[in-house]
């Protein structure tokens, strides 16, 4: 043994592991506004994993009680009705922070060479998610839940072949009812949280692996003094987790001033037709899920039935959620950050974030002639930003990328 060591250090490597992911990890020193989200992303993680421990002491995954408890935890419930909120609101704060570090990721590259995996765990992070957040609407066993969760299901009966097998394998029925509620409730609360947290881990292993890119798409380990610490870092530690805490109190701000003041957020956070009891004899006049899932909503039903069966919809909602994966082979520019992208580029990406907002907010829309035009549209230039990019990110004059990192 080592005497030199303290007690922990000589039976567990805390120093080591402290030192290296966070006094002694380098980080470069220009991060923006943009790179609040990640960390921003695990504090939102945290709480719902808390709030979820506490909802789920009240709760009943039970297609009888599920919307009564939910009532009594509401109603009745020491806080209750804060714990349900923090978690309801939490969800669409997760995913609007997720946007926006994803957004940042095609800001400034950060998906392009060396951190593909990076991405492609945060790819597999965000879908994961998408199921996490779709199982738990389905649980308060409202109106929404209910109808949401029979349309969204019904698509994989269209699958050739297996489809009316598949279904009824899923749900555990012949429509959604207790057993889907039950198996729902299983994977929304142990299953998907575990996932989340390995993959969170993973995520960032990754990530320190290769080190932080940063707004001006530098990489900082290719200059380093006699000391091999890069010139253009700063410790992780006290720097950015001093900085975090900033991000951190703006967030929980916004985030409470929603919490208190608009938890349903008109109906965008928590749906009005969620706040009846599921009725499986009377279906709602507008069904669509929640702003968050909505772009993908649109891409399904923008494309036609083709022999009566949904299939090509379904395909084309998974292909354009699955095409993101590709991105950092898709990408064929020398220069990361937006700061020194070619103009073809930066139109593309102002057409894509156009699209995939219209296609969002077409999602939650009823459908009538216009909007099923405008959703085709749209469609084709969201698909369009990933077919072209091999074409516009070779053409077109990019701008020279300074040595060292700017202010
Ligand atoms: C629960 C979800 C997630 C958590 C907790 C998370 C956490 C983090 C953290 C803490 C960082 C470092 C700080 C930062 O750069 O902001 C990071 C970086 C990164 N994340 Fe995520 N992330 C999540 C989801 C995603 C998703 C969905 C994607 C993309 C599909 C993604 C892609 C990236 C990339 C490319 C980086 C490196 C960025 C750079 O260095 O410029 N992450 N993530």
């Amino acid at each position: 043994m080592d005497n030199n060591k303290s007690w922990i250090d000589q039976r567990f490597p805390l120093t080591k592991v402290w030192n290296e992911h966070l006094a002694e990890y380098y980080t470069p020193r220009n991060f923006n506004f943009w790179y609040f989200f990640g960390s921003l992303a695990m504090l939102v993680l945290v709480m719902q994993i808390v709030t979820g421990i506490f909802l789920t002491m009240h709760f009943k995954p039970d297609a009888a009680n599920a919307f009564a408890s939910v009532e009594y935890i509401m109603r009745d419930v020491d806080w209750g009705w804060l714990i349900r909120y923090l978690h309801s609101t939490g969800a669409s704060a997760f995913f609007v922070v997720i946007y926006l570090h994803m957004y940042r990721g095609l800001l400034y590259g950060s998906y392009k060479a060396p951190r593909e995996l990076i991405w492609i765990l945060g790819m597999v992070l965000y879908i994961a998610l998408m199921a996490e957040a779709f199982m738990g609407y389905v649980l308060p066993w409202g109106q929404m839940s209910y109808w949401g969760a029979q349309v969204i299901i019904s698509l994989f009966g269209s699958v050739p072949v297996i489809g009316p097998d598949l279904l009824i394998w899923i749900l555990g029925d012949y429509a959604v009812g207790d057993p889907a509620l039950n198996r729902f409730f299983s994977l929304h609360v142990i299953a998907l949280p575990l996932i989340l947290v390995v993959l969170v881990f993973l995520h960032i292993v990754a990530l320190h692996t290769v080190g932080s890119n940063n707004p001006d798409g530098i990489e900082i380990k290719k200059n380093k003094d006699k000391n091999g610490i890069p010139k253009d870092g700063i410790p992780f530690h006290p720097y950015y987790s001093v900085k975090d805490i900033v991000g951190v109190v703006v967030f929980l701000m916004i985030f409470s001033a929603v919490v208190f003041f608009a938890p349903a957020m008109n109906g965008y956070f928590l749906e009005h037709a969620n706040f009846v009891e599921a009725n499986p004899l009377k279906t709602p006049d507008h069904i669509a899920p929640l702003w968050y899932l909505t772009p993908f909503y649109s891409v399904l039903r923008a494309i036609p039935p083709m022999f009566g069966s949904q299939f090509p919809g379904v395909v084309g909602m998974f292909a354009a959620l699955l095409i993101l994966l590709a991105l950092p082979w898709l990408d064929r520019s020398k220069v990361k950050s937006i700061r020194y992208r070619s103009w073809p580029y930066k139109a593309a990406l102002a057409i894509f974030v156009i699209s995939f907002i219209v296609l969002g907010w077409l999602g939650m829309q009823p459908v009538t002639e216009l909007n099923a035009l405008l959703a085709r549209i749209f469609t084709v230039a969201y698909f369009g930003f990933f077919i072209l990019m091999p074409w516009f990110t070779s053409i077109g004059k990019t701008k020279e990328v300074p040595a060292r990192v700017t202010e």
